[in-house]
């Protein structure tokens, strides 16, 4: 008898350019585990709106970030790739769990307080109910494993909260999430400041490798990265936050060890290494780009897999809104 896989979820918001932090956090593991996991890949449009979005920019961005998760090696024939908004059960899934979630839950929420500050005129009801709506999104489609960045380790605790709350005030009916981080590259830092995150929204460009940078942009911003006093390249993020910075993106780029690569720079000097970053970036995110721009420009194509995605993706998720609506005592006809 063929044993049912366990289901993998994880989605990104398609707002502004997506860094090689997206791709090694999330993207890059996404591609790995397609073959062991029955996978839901998102595009959480219904979280982008939580700032502000230009609609016309919205869209477009949508179809990109599609294209980008394909020429990326994700395989729409083996997994479900769709639009959040195209299933209708992701909005109503956090309503009812609002009513298990506390305000004071959602206000201690890392993101929502960086973001509040950032967005001070726009401190909306969604942006703090963003993790609910996440929680919805894994929970509906009972996933076992949440491949993330280190960055939503703290939404990853609260759905798994939530999901017990509810399990436990209404009996078993959510699976319980784990979430999975790379070893090397669950937090890339910015090549400005390497004791912060690389972000999509930074406000310095230099800091960020976006994955549309043409190769002399890349190589050009890995020349100019902060590296550390010293001259030696060893991996230690306490004392050389840059250099090992530097050398988490290269071990995961060339699928090598970070010892492999510390191997690899043994008794070089700084500038040799940070062109040898920059190439091995360029050289890999080179023909993603392309097939990217083959892709974008086959809008049918595109269009049919968000069509297949969505009516896969609402079988199930509409299967467990429907045991949430029984158990709570909505009822049906
Ligand atoms: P988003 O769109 O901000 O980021 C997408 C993914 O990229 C990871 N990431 C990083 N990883 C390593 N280093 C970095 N510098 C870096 N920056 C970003 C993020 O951790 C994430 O995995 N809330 C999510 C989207 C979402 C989601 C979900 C994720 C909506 N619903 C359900 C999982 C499950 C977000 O904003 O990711």
């Amino acid at each position: 008898m063929e044993t049912e896989r366990k289901k993998l979820y994880s989605a990104i918001q398609p707002t502004n350019n997506l860094t090689i932090g997206n791709y090694l956090g999330a993207i890059k593991n996404w591609v790995n585990l397609q073959s062991e996991y029955d996978c839901y890949y998102g595009i959480a449009n219904m979280h982008a709106i939580t700032v502000r979005q230009e609609p016309v920019k919205l869209r477009q961005k949508t179809l990109s970030l599609l294209a980008l998760y394909i020429a990326c090696g994700i395989d729409p024939e083996k997994c479900v790739l769709y639009l959040q908004s195209h299933v209708s059960a992701h909005a109503e899934l956090a309503w009812v769990l609002n009513t298990i979630t506390y305000v004071g839950e959602m206000e201690r929420m890392t993101q929502f307080k960086d973001k509040s500050a950032r967005h001070a005129d726009n401190i909306n009801m969604g942006l703090m109910d963003y993790p609910v709506l996440m929680a919805a999104d894994i929970l509906l489609y009972q996933a076992d494993v949440v491949p993330v960045g280190e960055d939503q380790r703290q939404h990853l605790e609260i759905t798994r909260n939530i999901a017990q709350r509810f399990n436990n005030a209404f009996s078993p009916t959510f699976t319980v999430p784990e979430g999975v981080y790379m070893k090397v590259g669950a937090k890339i830092n910015d090549l400005q400041f390497p004791d912060k995150k690389m972000s999509k929204s930074a406000e310095n460009p230099n800091g960020s490798i976006f994955l549309t940078d043409d190769r002399d942009t890349i190589i050009r911003k890995f020349k100019r990265a902060v590296t550390d006093s010293g001259s030696e390249i060893r991996y230690n993020p306490a004392e050389k936050p840059g250099v090992s910075n530097l050398l988490s993106i290269y071990s995961v780029f060339s699928d090598k060890t970070v010892a492999e690569a510390e191997a690899d720079f043994a008794g070089k000097g700084y500038g040799d290494f940070k062109l040898a970053v920059g190439e091995v970036v360029a050289d890999k995110l080179g023909p993603i780009q392309s097939e990217q721009v083959r892709l974008e420009a086959d809008r049918q194509y595109l269009d049919g897999v968000l069509k297949s995605g969505a009516e896969k993706a609402a079988r199930l998720a509409n299967k467990t809104l429907a045991k949430v609506y029984k158990k709570i005592g909505f009822y049906q006809i």
